[in-house]
């Protein structure tokens, strides 16, 4: 049995991106695997929740796992600031961890682009929080989106390096899990890039249809095409690969056909592509408003997740205190 892996920050609820990108998998891989999912909080203060809004989104996303599928008896569903272990093993790991290596992340580089008057060390230590909460229960596979590639391979280069400089075997180098599928980057309506949290061009789980619609048909186009069979630029490649996830195939060859005879109409598109994303999310907002009004439900999950995951966590940082050394009296 393999020891799976993988977590949402809390920076706000789920979009189609974490769901497609990762969530959709967790559900598959809980029946087969002894599996963690986590809700990463201390990650999500180097964006500085208010004390409020910071247990409000944890509390919202625990609702939304919960109501895309994740069953708390068959996986660990816990929340990172609950495993006391995972900051311990963070400190031991910083200790391996070389500043350039982590300032040439793509992830660090993109913030010190985007947020230049807030590059907080916590931004800079991200992969090696990130390599805690893998290591600590020894996972070697880790359910991610394309945009975690490297974070991902930090973490192997963490182990590899413990394992190496205190000559044992200990931790297992995580691996992506995709069930053998390509890692997946769900893209944005803003006609660029992923879907995101802080990017504010996501559709999210709880999103209801009216909101839906008008994020939808605020999508970014261009002008249409003018010669047949042209490749599509950017933004209209990717409301094709959203239809992918929502639609039918016919609905989806349907309008491939209209691009590429130059008769499409985008209002048309995005219509089917908004009634499609409605159909998808629909039951899924009702469950999470549901599950996030039970407020006990939520209580006896996380704290069932946080059992799980602290006897699990405390066993690898009790071995991992003998390898480096430490000793008591
Ligand atoms: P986060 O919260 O940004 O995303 C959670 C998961 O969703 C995936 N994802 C996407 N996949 C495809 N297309 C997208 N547009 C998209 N957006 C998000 C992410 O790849 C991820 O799998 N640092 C992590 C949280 C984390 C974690 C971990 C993950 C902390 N510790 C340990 C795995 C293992 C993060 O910010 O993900």
């Amino acid at each position: 049995m393999e020891t799976v892996l993988s977590g949402i920050r809390s920076t706000g609820n789920l979009h189609l991106g974490n769901y497609f990108g990762a969530v959709k998998n967790f559900i598959k891989m809980q029946n087969e695997n002894n599996c963690f999912f986590f809700i990463a909080d201390y990650h999500s203060l180097t964006t500085y929740p208010t004390p409020h809004d910071l247990h409000n989104n944890v509390r919202m996303v625990l609702a939304e796992y919960l109501a895309t599928g994740l069953d708390p008896e068959k996986s660990a569903i816990f929340v990172q600031s609950d495993v006391r272990e995972i900051p311990e093993l963070y400190l031991l790991l910083n200790m391996n961890a070389y500043v350039g290596e982590l300032e040439r992340t793509t992830s660090f580089k993109e913030k010190i682009r985007t947020q230049p008057e807030n590059v907080n060390a916590g931004l800079l230590t991200y992969p090696v929080l990130m390599a805690a909460d893998i290591l600590i229960h020894k996972a070697n596979k880790v359910p991610v989106g394309k945009d975690q590639e490297q974070n991902l391979e930090m973490a192997r280069k963490f182990a590899k390096r413990f394992n190496f400089m205190y000559k044992v075997d200990y931790f297992p180098e995580p691996q992506p899990y995709n069930f053998g599928e390509e890692l997946v980057k769900v893209p944005g309506l803003d006609g660029t890039g992923k879907m995101g949290k802080t990017a504010g061009n996501g559709i999210y789980l709880v999103d209801d249809e009216k909101t839906i619609r008008k994020k939808v048909m605020s999508a970014v186009t261009d002008a249409g095409p003018t010669v047949m069979n042209q490749q599509m630029p950017e933004p209209i490649d990717n409301l094709f690969s959203l239809m992918k996830l929502v639609s039918e195939q016919s609905t989806i060859d349907f309008f491939k056909d209209k691009y590429n005879s130059c008769e499409i109409r985008y209002g048309d598109l995005k219509k089917q592509l908004a009634e499609d994303i409605i159909k998808f999310n629909l039951p899924i907002r009702e469950k999470i408003l549901e599950i996030s009004s039970d407020n006990d439900y939520m209580r006896k999950v996380a704290s069932l997740g946080a059992e799980k995951a602290r006897a699990s966590a405390s066993q690898t940082l009790k071995d991992v205190r003998e390898i480096i050394g430490f000793k008591s009296f």
